[in-house]
C-alpha cells in the first residue's frame, strides 16, 4: 500500500504503525533521500553539482531495519544514521537535491525493486504514482493546517526549541505551498486514492481503519480470485 500527505498529517507514525499491524515492511523513501542528503554533505559535494549527487546516489549503500515500536533504523554504508539524517541541516540538503531528476532515479529504481514483492508500506511523494502505481491500496492523509501545527508545535516544543505555536502555524502553510508548488513531483493526491481526515483521530485510529481497508481489499481480491 502506498501513502502520503502534507506535513504533519502523521504519515510516517501512521505508515509505521499500518506496517506492525500488518506485518508489512515499512519503506520510508524520505529517509533514502535524508541518507544521500547526509553523504553528500559529509563529502563536501556541492549542491549543484547534479552529476556528482547523481553518482552519490547510484553509490550509496541504504538500508532500513525495522524496530519494534520505533521508525525503522536506518544505516548509510554500514554505518548508523538515524539520529543524523533527521537534523535541520539535512532535511534542507534533502529537500533540495530530491529535486534532481538523477537522484530521483537513482532511488526510485531501488524503491521499485523493493516494493515489488508486495507486502510493504511505502510513504513518500511519489510513493502513489511513480514507485507503486499500481498498489492495491492508496491513502492520502490530510488534517486541517492547525492540527497539523499543533502537531508540530508539540513535538519541537518536546526537544525544547521555543517557538510560539503563531510561527508554527505559518511555517506550516509556507511549507504547503511549497510543497504544492514545486515542479518536481509536488504534493498532490493521486486520482485513485482515498483521502483520510485525521485532524480528530490519533495515529493508532488512523491505522485501525487502513489496516480495516487493506483486509478489505485482500479479501475482495481473493473472493475475484476464486470466482476466476
Ligand atoms: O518525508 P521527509 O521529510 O523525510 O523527506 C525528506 C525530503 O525528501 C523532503 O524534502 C521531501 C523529499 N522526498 C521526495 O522528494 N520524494 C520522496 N518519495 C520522499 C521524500
Amino acid at each position: 500500500m502506498a501513502l502520503d500527505g502534507p506535513a504533519g498529517s502523521g504519515k510516517s507514525t501512521v505508515a509505521r504503525l499500518v506496517a506492525e499491524k500488518l506485518g508489512f515492511f515499512y519503506l520510508d523513501t524520505g529517509a533514502m533521500y535524508r541518507a544521500v542528503a547526509l553523504k553528500s554533505l559529509r563529502e563536501s559535494i556541492n549542491c549543484d553539482d547534479e552529476p556528482a549527487l547523481t553518482r552519490l546516489a547510484q553509490e550509496a549503500h541504504i538500508q532500513m531495519v525495522p524496530r519494534p515500536s520505533l521508525p525503522p533504523a536506518v544505516f548509510l554504508d554500514g554505518e548508523e544514521v538515524t539520529e543524523p539524517i533527521r537534523s535541520a541541516q539535512v532535511a534542507e540538503r534533502a529537500s533540495w537535491i530530491s529535486q534532481y531528476q538523477g537522484v530521483r532515479d537513482a532511488l526510485v529504481k531501488r524503491q521499485k525493486m523493493l516494493v515489488e514483492p508486495g507486502g510493504v508500506v511505502v510513504e513518500g511523494r511519489d510513493a502513489q504514482t511513480v514507485i507503486a502505481p499500481d498498489a492495491e491500496v492508496k491513502i492520502f492523509l490530510t488534517a486541517s493546517l492547525e492540527e497539523r501545527a499543533r502537531r508540530r508545535w508539540l513535538e519541537l516544543r518536546q526537544r525544547g526549541e521555543e517557538i510560539s505555536f503563531e510561527q508554527v502555524v505559518a511555517q506550516t502553510a509556507e511549507r504547503d505551498q511549497r510543497d504544492q508548488d514545486r515542479s518536481v513531483s509536488p504534493l498532490r493526491k493521486a486520482d485513485d486514492a482515498v483521502e483520510l481526515d485525521t485532524t480528530n483521530l490519533t495515529a493508532e485510529e488512523a491505522a485501525e481503519i487502513i489496516v480495516r481497508m487493506v483486509k478489505e481489499r485482500e479479501h475482495q481480491m481473493a473472493t475475484k480470485g476464486e470466482d476466476l
